[in-house]
């Protein structure tokens, strides 16, 4: 994997808000190996443009310290078909000009699979970090790209056992497998200080006061009229209570039109205190960047949530975990964690809130290798093998 200039040139894929965060901490690992004067490599980093909006990227970008991409393929919006088949066209273009040693690739959305297909068609190695995990719901079109992804990858980083034992069921030889770790745990550990810091419950009113934290954009929970319907009235049921702050996906506000939900919210334009939270209507706001959403987070009472990523975020923070699914590709988070599933259920999202603010809060752990140094871990696999391809 090293090319007759004796430099390794790495292509990183960033596509959408959850891959920022696992970028990031392999940008700055390839940067400590190149500076211990080991064999350099030359990170080329790829915005394939799936997430576009300036909440939904810049933003990450400038809060994780990322570098300007080097090429934005502008690939933008689109069915599963026409984004996908944009992504290969246009990313094996850069892989013809560039001839890269390594594609590596993160996590489970349309460009995951597009670049990782894209570079094995063209005989380069593809990594894959975040490999391994299975919700077993082929419905979800994550669930289509993780099989895919990992069945073409040369390299597979685990986060956890569980990523092991699906990829040797499904035939993959061991020695493709790494247990290395979840390495969104890199950037929350590094980024949680300065993000504490941040004065984001001054600005929303919500210093020293119980609130929930909600994000919600699963097309099978907001594309169907009567999933969505009950996650909001288990939602307002919350809102009785504790205000419940839901910084809306661009997925789920065009949703909210389409099926005129809007009286179940307060739409804030920009983030102000308000004098007091009106009861059983929910606090919409922008999606927020990283710092101030890992800092709500934090101090949140409870969070619920469809998102994967946030599963584990909650459970590495300790903070309880509400899922709106039916099933998790993170079971961790439910055996170790503070997760629980409750699906659309009304009531059971309501009796898991009350559970929590009641004070009867599960035991939790964070799983043993979520300690911070998962890119490292990578980049040393990867850098090893270089000198021995
Ligand atoms: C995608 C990923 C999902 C991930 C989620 C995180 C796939 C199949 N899905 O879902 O795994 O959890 O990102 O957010 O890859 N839109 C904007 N601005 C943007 C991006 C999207 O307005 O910057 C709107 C568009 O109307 C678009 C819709 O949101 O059609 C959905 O975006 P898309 O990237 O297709 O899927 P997500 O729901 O964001």
């Amino acid at each position: 994997m090293v090319n007759e200039t004796g430099v390794s040139k790495w292509i990183l894929v960033a596509a959408a808000r959850p891959n920022f965060m696992k970028i990031a901490p392999l940008m700055r690992a390839i940067a400590n190996h190149n500076e211990k004067g080991n064999g350099p490599v030359r990170p080329l980093l790829v915005h394939t443009g799936q997430h576009y909006d300036a909440n939904m990227s810049d933003a990450f970008f400038r809060d994780l310290n990322l570098p300007e991409p080097d090429v934005h393929l502008g690939i933008g919006s689109g069915t599963h078909g026409e984004q996908t088949g944009r992504v290969i066209i246009e990313f094996e273009k850069i892989l013809l000009r560039e001839t890269p040693d390594l594609v590596i690739v993160v996590g489970d959305v349309n460009s995951t699979m597009a670049c990782a297909l894209a570079a094995v068609k063209l005989h380069i190695p593809v990594a894959h970090v975040e490999a391994g995990l299975r919700s077993f719901d082929r419905t979800m079109p994550e669930e289509i790209n993780r099989i895919v992804t990992d069945a073409v990858s040369d390299y597979l980083f685990t986060p956890s056992p569980d990523g092991d034992e699906h990829l040797l069921r499904e035939g993959i030889p061991r020695e493709k497998i790494h247990l290395v770790g979840d390495i969104m745990v890199d950037s929350l550990l590094a980024s949680l200080e300065i993000a504490k810091e941040r004065p984001t419950l001054d600005r929303l009113g919500l210093k020293g006061r119980p609130y929930a934290l909600v994000t919600l954009h699963r097309p099978a929970n907001v594309d169907d009229k009567r999933s969505f319907t009950r996650i909001l009235r288990g939602l307002t049921g919350v809102a009785e209570k504790i205000p419940v702050i839901f910084p809306v996906h661009p997925r789920t506000r065009k949703q909210v039109g389409a099926f005129g939900l809007e009286s179940h919210f307060i739409f804030h334009k920009e983030e102000r205190p308000l004098p007091r939270f009106p009861k059983s209507v929910l606090q919409a706001y922008q999606p927020f960047g990283y710092l101030d959403f890992l800092n709500l987070m934090a101090h949140a009472a409870v969070v619920l949530t469809d998102s994967g990523g946030i599963q584990e975020e909650t459970t590495v923070l300790g903070v309880p975990c509400v899922t709106l699914r039916d099933t998790t590709e993170r079971p961790i988070t439910l055996t170790e964690g503070t997760n629980v599933l409750v699906h659309d259920d009304p009531d059971r999202i309501v009796a898991e809130v009350d559970r929590v603010l009641s004070g009867r809060r599960r035991k939790s752990r964070c799983p043993a290798i979520w300690d911070g140094h998962t890119a490292e871990r990578i980049v040393g696999i990867l850098t090893a093998a270089t000198a021995t391809a």
